[in-house]
């Protein structure tokens, strides 16, 4: 036993991963960019890496906007971080913007593939300044690695209280 704990009892954390447009598809859409796992194995992958830790992980995916943003709103005292895959909201939806900036836990911004080399439209995100960190490129492993960087980064402020890790 830690002595985390030992002195609070274990650290269990919820952590809520969204899904944008059209990533119901994945496994079919444009596997050779998105690869051919689908939807639910990411989530699966990822709620594993959350067990692993001692948290628990909600999904929600949605192709309306609003939606996520609704639930963004209701998120706060719920989930301790946020993990999201904007999918193509990522480049213009400020709604998301605006709604992730009134979070003040780790978010992390989620992509299979790396859109910087991509079309030139999906080189920006509206969503990157109001992100903790961001996770792109890294096919099917982003999942897992991004439950584990948030799990960090609440770690980390559990003890600097701020929401960073000190560079490797
Ligand atoms: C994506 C990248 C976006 O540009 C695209 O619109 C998506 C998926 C990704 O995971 O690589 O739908 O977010």
């Amino acid at each position: 036993m830690s002595d985390r704990d030992v002195e609070t009892g274990p650290l269990l954390h919820t952590l809520l991963l969204l899904s944008g447009a059209n990533l119901q598809l994945l496994g079919s859409r444009e596997p050779e960019i998105y690869g051919r796992s689908t939807l639910e194995e990411h989530v699966h992958a990822a709620r594993t890496a959350a067990h692993a830790l001692g948290c628990e992980l909600e999904h929600l995916q949605s192709n309306h906007e609003g939606v996520l943003v609704d639930a963004i709103g209701a998120s706060r005292g719920k989930y301790s971080a946020i993990i999201i895959n904007p999918g193509a909201f990522t480049h213009y939806s400020w709604a998301l913007h605006d709604a992730l900036a009134t979070c003040s836990f780790p978010i992390i911004e989620l992509h299979l593939s790396n859109p910087h080399r991509r079309e030139e439209w999906r080189h920006t995100s509206v969503v990157s300044s109001v992100a903790t960190s961001v996770i792109t490129g890294l096919g099917a492993d982003g999942y897992p690695l991004a439950v584990q960087a948030a799990v960090r980064l609440l770690e980390a402020s559990d003890t600097a209280g701020t929401f960073s890790v000190s560079p490797i």
